[in-house]
């Protein structure tokens, strides 16, 4: 009975940790692509007069670059691109869509490791 009991524990955690341990399909990965590419790399890309990866460089961040890094998380992201920091600003839904977010989070964790 104590058994079983683990058992359905343990397969319920399974399911509620899963899907954060599950790679992002490579489709939301270039559509991610392609929105940073619209809304970010001006300021994120790589390159000369490029104020976030600069303001980055100026604090130690290594890499400056958002797009090499492996460290960031999707939540982190998302409050970053829905409340701004510094001089970035905050992008509403009518900008960059719930849609749109989730894939730019894929895209940017997709190099992280598990
Ligand atoms: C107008 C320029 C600008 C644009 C556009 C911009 N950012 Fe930023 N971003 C910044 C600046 C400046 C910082 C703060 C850098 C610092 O803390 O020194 C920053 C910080 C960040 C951080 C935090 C990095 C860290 O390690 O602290 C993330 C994540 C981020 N931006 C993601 C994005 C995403 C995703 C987009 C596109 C939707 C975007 N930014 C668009 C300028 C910009």
């Amino acid at each position: 009975m104590k058994n079983a009991r683990v058992g359905l524990l343990l397969a319920l955690s399974l399911m509620i940790t899963a899907p954060a341990f599950a790679a992002p399909d490579q489709d939301q990965i270039e559509k991610g692509h392609k929105v940073y590419d619209k809304w970010c790399f001006p300021c994120h890309g790589t390159g000369l007069g490029k104020p976030g990866t600069d303001s980055l460089a100026a604090r130690g961040q290594k890499p400056a670059v958002l797009e090499e890094r492996t460290d960031l998380t999707v939540p982190a992201i998302k409050t970053f691109v829905r409340h701004g920091v510094l001089f970035m600003p905050m992008f509403r839904k009518t900008e960059v869509s719930d849609a749109d977010l989730d894939a730019i989070a894929a895209y940017l964790t997709r190099n992280n490791k598990p």
